[in-house]
């Protein structure tokens, strides 16, 4: 398939679509599995709809390290996996109790609470299972990509933002513990998504490697920021998951510490140091320019 991630659009479709399919070509097929329902409950979690933010940072880094779509499409679907897990368990009554997701009801509302804890575990697994075998990479880049992964995922990385997010409820931290959080529970994925292009395209290039790292920080952080923020501003059915669900849950975040207006211009700030890292690449950077935009100005 040819694909061009210059396109203005920063979520392109072509790209979108060939993500949407090897997910679906990767995702266990119910009729030939040991677990059918369980096998389901992953399809309905990772198939759903989402924005593909994560797999889309995949592609534009890979191509920017010199690599193919081809390439990409393995580490992208891993990530979209781990995310996809992340929300199943999130959602759960153990913690943000939510109904709702991708417009959708939640896995655990769709099926049931053990099923969707399972699905989650399932899809977490089978990320790493995926690495280690799909696709074509030297054993170097498929070690270095489960590393980059598991640390973003794991207790230096999603689990533990997500343990903090669980801890400081009904708290205000103050500025620099909630980036904290943020960047643990957000932004390391989004670093990863980076890193894991980058490693992908098998180019290896020091500077590059930095300065993707640089911006994944910054647009993870912006990420979080700006999805607090429209918890507070935008309806259930723009969102597709419950709004005010921050508030209900006295949960600790941006708008809640700063306000909207300061947590704007934080979250636009951090735009440009992300499109600032990345500044010396000119028109090959473009995608990825496009999509650091798009972090703060989306409205769902
Ligand atoms: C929601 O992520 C969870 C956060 C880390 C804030 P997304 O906003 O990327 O969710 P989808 O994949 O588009 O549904
Ligand atoms: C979740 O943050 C971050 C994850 C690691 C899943 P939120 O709890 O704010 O995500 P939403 O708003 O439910 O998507
Ligand atoms: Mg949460
Ligand atoms: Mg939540
Ligand atoms: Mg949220």
């Amino acid at each position: 398939m040819t694909s061009n991630l210059n396109a203005l659009d920063p979520l392109n479709a072509t790209v979108r679509a060939r993500l949407d399919q090897a997910l679906r070509d990767h995702l266990p097929d119910p009729a030939a599995s040991d677990a059918p329902r369980l096998a389901e409950a992953m399809r309905y979690a990772a198939l759903a709809g989402g924005k593909r933010i994560r797999p889309m940072l995949v592609y534009a880094a890979c191509r920017l390290a010199g690599g193919s779509l081809e390439q990409a499409d393995v580490p992208a679907v891993a990530v979209e996996l781990i995310h996809a897990y992340s929300l199943v368990h999130d959602d759960l009554p153990a913690m943000d109790d939510d109904d709702l997701r991708r417009g959708q009801p939640t896995c655990h509302r769709a099926f049931d609470e053990a099923t969707a804890i399972l699905a989650g575990d399932t899809l977490h697994t089978f990320a790493f299972e995926l690495l280690s075998r799909a696709g074509d990479y030297p054993d170097g880049a498929r070690v270095g990509m489960v590393r980059a992964l598991t640390q973003a995922a794991g207790g230096t990385g999603m689990a533990a933002g997500q343990m903090q997010d669980m801890a400081a409820h009904g708290q205000l931290q103050d500025v620099a513990a909630l980036e904290r959080m943020h960047y643990l529970k957000t932004g390391r994925l989004i670093t990863a998504s980076l890193t894991l292009g980058y490693l992908a395209a098998g180019r290896p290039d020091a500077e590059l490697a930095r300065n993707l790292t640089a911006y994944g920080d910054a647009i993870g952080l912006a990420f979080q920021i700006q999805d607090d923020i429209l918890d507070v501003t935008m309806d259930t059915e723009q969102l597709g998951k419950p709004s005010k669900s921050d508030e209900k849950h006295g949960k600790s975040t941006f708008p809640a510490l700063l306000g909207l207006q300061a947590s704007r211009e934080r979250a636009q700030a951090l735009c440009r140091q992300a499109r600032a890292a990345l500044a010396g690449y000119g028109d090959a950077a473009g995608p990825l320019q496009q999509l650091a935009d798009y972090i703060v100005q989306r409205s769902h």
